[in-house]
């Protein structure tokens, strides 16, 4: 049976950052009718330096770490002048170039912020956005980003509520005059604490880079090639981390040599800090190491071995919750940053919602974005069929379990994949739901405004 494009789910994205246009870029080159709805001018999201949506994390010194040949779209690779750790204005600058490649602009409503969410009984969703309007869609797809919405320290350090200095979230660092002449205190081992520890080794007075774990840190390139390219990324898991283990041992050694804590956990077993810079700046004691803090007293951080500081900044390097502002809590929330997805892109109850780039990938998000967005398409098309409820629920407790052995228990590690590993489970995903679809084992994605075919037509 064909499908008519009249007869095609009509889908809304939420977001036009990497993600977004990722699926707004398969939707239109399908047929399916979708409008995609952007917060900001620009698309780019979190890589658009002072972003008008106001909710970009992105600073001056921003460069990409993964590097520019795993994070380039399938079919669209990065410009060959491009630094491999390219710049944010020009990881910005490709996105665009990728729109307007693909020549889908035209179909997103800039400076459009969807801010409600309800789905009818009859499966309708009732999308309202900031004009005031509120349009019917058959299907949902969720790209609103996950590193916006700041997590400080929860509960907050004793003395932060009669603290003299300024404390701010990593989120709301934008440029090294921030750090300029401070006595600045930066918490974390995450990429952010890194990069703004190296930053304000040149800028500040004084910088303490506390933390309350270690962890092993990667650097950009190994034997002269960007880490993430070495040819043991594509091995599976079990090969793959015994060698980049020794291969870590090789390069950076014991970090207590260098006055960090010794990470609690293997390598592999938390997202990967990577910094090339870190290293040399705590060898040249241009950054001082010290454990969690322990209480901040008027303008002094206290850290947990007893040692104290003065301090007029602390950066709370903290990482990010998962929030869905235009979704009634009881709707879809991310309590502790849980969101029970089933291949981390579908809601198994509520068909038709589905979300894009919802992971914390060791690698980059744009290319699974892709994929992602494929299937989500190839389903309202009607090639791809979801499993039964109880297969996807068991899926999904496989996953959080796989999860809760692997990693350091963190709310930081609850979406996380192997970008090998998870390229090639959704290209399985594919075949496996394509078959599925052609034995007419599907679900129904519309209700009353359009319907699903059964045959893999536009697959
Ligand atoms: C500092 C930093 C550095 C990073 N570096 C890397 C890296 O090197 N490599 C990597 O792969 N990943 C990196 N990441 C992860 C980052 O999440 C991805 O690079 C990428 O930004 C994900 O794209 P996204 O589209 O999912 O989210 P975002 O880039 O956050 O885009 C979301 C978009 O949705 C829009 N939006 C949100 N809510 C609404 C709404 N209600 N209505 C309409 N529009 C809305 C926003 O305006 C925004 O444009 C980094 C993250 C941070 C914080
Ligand atoms: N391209 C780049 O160079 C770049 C730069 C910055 C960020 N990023 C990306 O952006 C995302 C977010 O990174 P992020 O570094 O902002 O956040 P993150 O990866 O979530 O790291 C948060 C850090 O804060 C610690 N932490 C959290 N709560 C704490 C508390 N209450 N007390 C003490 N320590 C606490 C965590 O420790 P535990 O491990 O113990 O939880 C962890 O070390 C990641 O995907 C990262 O790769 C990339």
């Amino acid at each position: 049976m064909s499908i008519t494009s009249t007869e095609l789910p009509r889908v809304c994205v939420i977001g036009a950052g990497s993600s977004g246009i990722a699926t707004a870029k398969v939707l239109h080159e399908r047929g399916i009718p979708f409008d995609c709805y952007e917060l900001s001018d620009r698309v780019g999201g979190n890589w658009v330096w002072g972003n008008s949506n106001g909710v970009s994390s992105s600073y001056k010194s921003l460069h990409i770490n993964t590097s520019r040949q795993r994070m380039e779209f399938s079919d669209f690779p990065m410009p060959d002048d491009l630094p491999d750790f390219a710049r944010h204005d020009q990881i910005a600058a490709y996105f665009d170039a990728y729109v307007d490649h693909f020549g889908f602009r035209d179909r997103i409503r800039f400076e459009t912020g969807v801010e409600h969410v309800a789905r009818r009984d009859d499966g309708v969703f009732e999308v309202t956005i900031s004009t005031g309007e509120t349009l019917e869609y058959d299907a949902v797809a969720v790209a609103n980003g996950h590193h916006w919405d700041p997590r400080m320290p929860e509960p907050a350090f004793p003395g932060a509520d009669t603290f003299r200095g300024e404390q701010i979230h990593s989120h709301d660092y934008k440029h090294e005059a921030q750090l300029a002449g401070k006595r600045v205190v930066v918490l974390g081992m995450g990429n952010s604490a890194m990069d703004i520890a190296v930053d304000a080794s040149y800028h500040a007075e004084s910088v303490v880079l506390a933390a309350r774990r270690g962890a092993h840190i990667i650097p950009k390139y190994l034997f002269g090639k960007p880490m993430d390219q070495l040819g043991g990324a594509r091995l599976p898991a079990w090969l793959h981390w015994p060698l980049t283990r020794a291969m870590l041992r090789m390069s950076t050694g014991d970090l207590t040599r260098y006055g960090l804590q010794k990470p609690d956990h293997r390598f592999g077993e938390a997202h990967p800090t990577i910094s090339g810079r870190i290293l040399d700046r705590l060898a040249h004691g241009a950054v001082t190491p010290k454990p969690n803090i322990a209480a901040l007293d008027g303008d002094t951080v206290r850290f947990v071995d007893g040692s104290e500081v003065g301090a007029d900044l602390v950066v709370y390097c903290t990482g990010y919750r998962i929030t869905f502002p235009f979704f009634d809590e009881g709707f879809v929330s991310a309590p502790d940053n849980e969101l029970s997805l089933y291949k981390r892109v579908f809601h198994p109850e509520i068909a038709g919602l589905s979300f894009v780039g919802l992971v914390q990938p060791l690698g980059a998000i744009m290319p699974i974005a892709e994929r992602q967005s494929q299937l989500i398409a190839t389903q309202l098309a009607g090639g791809y069929a979801l499993p039964h409820a109880e297969r996807m629920q068991r899926d999904i407790e496989c996953r959080r379990e796989a999860i809760r052995k692997r990693y350091v228990a963190s709310k930081r590690h609850t979406i996380q994949v192997d970008f090998d590993d998870y390229m090639r489970e959704l290209e399985r995903e594919m075949k496996a739901g394509a078959r599925r679809a052609a034995r007419g084992q599907r679900r129904p994605i519309v209700h009353t405004r359009a319907r699903v075919a059964t045959s893999p037509a536009a697959a």
